[in-house]
């Protein structure tokens, strides 16, 4: 057998199972590790800008001073530290400026932002500051801005904009880097996983196609030779395992084999038992009745009157052999294409006499078109005889006799109901059995159903009775339409 869908293979589900696992700790990891990347570019960043920015601070504030005590006279040297900062490569500069304590622009990177006042709330909170602040004004930048004082004496504000942009691409490439290298692993995975997948499951899918292959004919007692890993284990047990399949089925056989057996012999120790009985009363008549000619003391109407006894004693004893012979004579059976239909019109025919004597209705539910039989039309018409008689036997007083036929499941099913006396229930099991009679030796031999339960049988039908005491019985009769 073989796996139709390859995404429900061991191996499919696997490497699911397993790339799954790889892309959560991956991320996990990606995650943690990119977090603590960024703080530590972003302190790296905040400790450069503010190192830079509070060691110029002391050149412009002195540089202030100079000039308030009119120590320097030339203007410019403040403008000439703001374009050194902007030409920064190391810390990506976006802009540099100096504010008054007011907030209006004193120098800058643009010369024509230079008399502006700036009014935000940013340069608000950092013209009040009186140390170095760091703020964040958008994701993109960060404000770096460092009083320009000594003491209590302010002249005003230093302020950098430093470029987060950098930073943004370090982070992104960290996680291009990260995915990538999941990818990879989960590729790798892959590959050990079909790799050893091919390892484990070669010699299983042998011995699955050994399992399709085997016939349980096969001589299993030596199984073939195997590896010693878990696969081999499972090879022997499954040797062992069709070596028990196959001595229990020879066990069953010959149980199967004693019971038919046993079955027989009851069967037969029934038959001889009956027939030993059912001979030896006709025959203690008949010697009694040799008896009495021999001591030649019967007046001529009793010898009349013997004569009929022995004469009714031998002809018991012919229409039991005649039947047991009929039983015995004809195990075979000789196949011919037959019509039911017809089989029960002449069987009724025979039985037309009682029919009419006892006013019985007759009912014939037979559909047209039935198929043809291959039976023994001798021993089938046996059959309907045996069963007809029956009926007619239990409806003394007249009733109805109705036989209805019908198909399905390959098989031709034939009823036939009487409206006579019925069964009781007690005796129902017994119906079947040979000898067994409920009319006394002058009209009954017990033989009837017996012989016809034989002839279904041998044609590979069944027989099923039913009946109700007073109300009637019903025989079922199902026949195989195909001959086996
Ligand atoms: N249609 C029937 N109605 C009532 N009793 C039946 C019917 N068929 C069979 N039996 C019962 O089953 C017994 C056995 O039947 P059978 O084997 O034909 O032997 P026999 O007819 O010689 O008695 C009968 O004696 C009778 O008691
Ligand atoms: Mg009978």
């Amino acid at each position: 057998m073989r796996i139709k869908n390859p995404f429900k293979t061991l191996q499919a589900k696997f490497t699911l199972y397993l790339s799954i696992l790889i892309i959560g700790i991956m991320s996990v990891l990606a995650f943690w590790n990119i977090l603590r990347e960024k703080n530590l570019l972003r302190e790296v960043m905040i400790r450069e800008g503010k190192a830079l920015i509070e060691s110029l601070a002391i050149s412009c504030t002195n540089t202030m001073l100079y000039e308030e005590i009119g120590l320097v006279e030339e203007g410019g040297l403040l403008d000439n530290y703001i374009s050194d900062l902007i030409q920064r490569k190391d810390l990506s500069i976006i802009y540099a400026m100096i504010l008054d304590p007011k907030g209006k622009v004193i120098a800058h990177h643009s010369m024509k932002e230079v008399g502006n006042t700036y009014q935000d709330e940013l340069t608000r909170r950092l013209i009040a500051s009186n140390q170095t602040l760091i703020q964040f004004p958008s994701d993109k930048v960060m404000d770096i801005s460092t009083p320009l004082a000594i003491s209590t004496k302010r002249w005003g504000t230093l302020r950098i904009g430093i470029s987060l942009e950098g930073l943004k691409k370090e982070v992104s490439s960290l996680v291009i880097k990260y995915i990538l290298y999941t990818g990879l692993i989960i590729l790798l995975a892959i590959l050990v996983i079909a790799f050893l997948f091919r390892l484990i499951t070669k010699p299983l899918k042998l011995l699955s196609r050994e399992m399709d292959e085997v016939k349980l004919d096969v001589e299993v007692s030596s199984p073939p030779m195997t590896g010693e890993d878990e696969i081999g284990i499972l090879r022997k047990s499954f040797y062992r395992l069709l070596q028990r399949i196959k001595e229990d089925e020879r066990e069953r056989e010959k149980t199967q084999r004693n019971l038919i057996l046993s079955e027989k012999m009851a069967a037969i120790g029934k038959l001889t038992s009956g027939v030993a009985h059912e001979i030896n009363n006709p025959l203690g008549g008949l010697l009694n009745c040799i008896y009495h000619f021999k001591r030649g003391d019967l007046s001529p109407d009793r010898q009349k009157e013997y004569c009929q006894l022995m004469e009714d004693g031998i002809k018991r004893i012919q229409k039991i052999v005649t039947n047991l012979l009929e039983y015995a004579q004809t195990p075979r059976i000789e196949r011919s294409p037959t019509d039911i239909r017809s089989i029960i019109d002449k069987s009724l025919s025979l039985l037309d006499h009682e029919i009419q004597k006892k006013k019985i209705e007759v009912i014939k539910d037979i559909p047209e078109g039935l198929p043809i039989l291959e039976v023994d039309n001798h021993q089938i018409s046996q059959v309907f005889v045996n069963l007809f008689l029956n009926s007619l036997q239990a409806m003394e007083q007249g009733g109805i006799l109705r036989i209805s036929i019908g198909v399905g499941e390959g098989q031709l099913m034939v009823t036939i109901s009487d409206t006579g006396k019925g069964i009781p229930e007690e005796i129902l099991p017994k119906v079947f059995d040979p000898f067994f009679t409920t009319k006394g030796t002058e009209k009954g031999t017990g033989l009837g159903l017996w012989i016809t339960q034989g002839i279904i049988e041998r044609h590979g039908g069944s027989i099923r009775l039913s009946s109700k005491e007073g109300k009637g019985t019903n025989v079922e009769i199902r026949l195989p339409i195909k001959n086996n």
